[in-house]
């Protein structure tokens, strides 16, 4: 599918930009490759952990990305103990890869940040988060054919809503390019500002 790549821009503070204006577009549109994100952590037996997880905000000002998750989830638990991470996406039509380090804070159901994001789910969505804890055995329930289908109850999916918030501290971009890749890290202070750039060896 075509989609409005910008031609990458060979200034690094041009090239921070548009990265992260390609994350909040990509934050509202499912067609963008880094709408779906891989977010690394470590469990406690320093082993690493990676998934796939939906960017649902992006914001370059403060250098932050908001994930959703199940607070019965093994990840809510290893991010509670350590909450370094490393966010990783790829786009195969711009063939830019973005590594992202730094930091989530965890907001649980009953905080207001959590209760602000749920509020703006989908039914849909907000079913997801009303089954048994994530990782669990499946329990099936017996199949009657008679009965009348169970509406799943949205709401009983509330208290296991947790929302993410990462802040990156590091962002390392590449650009996967035959004859010339081209790569360079970017540092970021606690507000978000750029506090440094430069061209590195791909
Ligand atoms: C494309 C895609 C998007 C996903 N998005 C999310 C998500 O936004 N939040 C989430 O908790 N799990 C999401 N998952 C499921 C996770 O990748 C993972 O399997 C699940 O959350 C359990 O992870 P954990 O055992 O490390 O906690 C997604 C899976 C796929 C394939």
């Amino acid at each position: 599918m075509e989609t409005d790549h910008e031609a990458v821009p060979l200034n690094l503070a041009d090239i921070d930009a548009s990265t992260w204006r390609e994350l909040e577009t990509a934050a509202s549109s499912p067609q963008s490759a880094f709408r779906f994100l891989n977010l690394c952590s470590v469990d406690a037996e320093q082993r690493p952990q990676a998934r796939m997880v939906v960017l649902r905000r992006a914001d370059g000002s403060s250098r932050v990305l908001e994930f959703h998750t199940d607070t019965r989830s093994p990840k809510w638990r290893e991010l509670s103990a350590n909450p370094r991470v490393t966010v990783l996406g790829f786009c195969a039509q711009t063939r830019l890869q973005f590594r992202l380090r730094g930091t989530v804070e965890l907001h649980a159901s009953g905080s207001d940040q959590a209760n602000a994001a749920w509020d703006k789910l989908s039914t849909w969505t907000r079913t997801t988060y009303a089954g048994g804890p994530p990782g669990d055995d499946r329990a099936f329930d017996a199949i009657d054919e008679a009965a009348p289908s169970k509406a799943v109850d949205e709401a009983k999916g509330k208290p296991h809503f947790g929302l993410l918030i990462f802040r990156a501290r590091t962002l390392d971009w590449f650009e996967l390019c035959r004859q010339d890749n081209r790569r360079a890290l970017f540092t970021y202070d606690a507000t978000g500002a750029l506090a440094a750039c430069r061209w590195v060896n791909p």
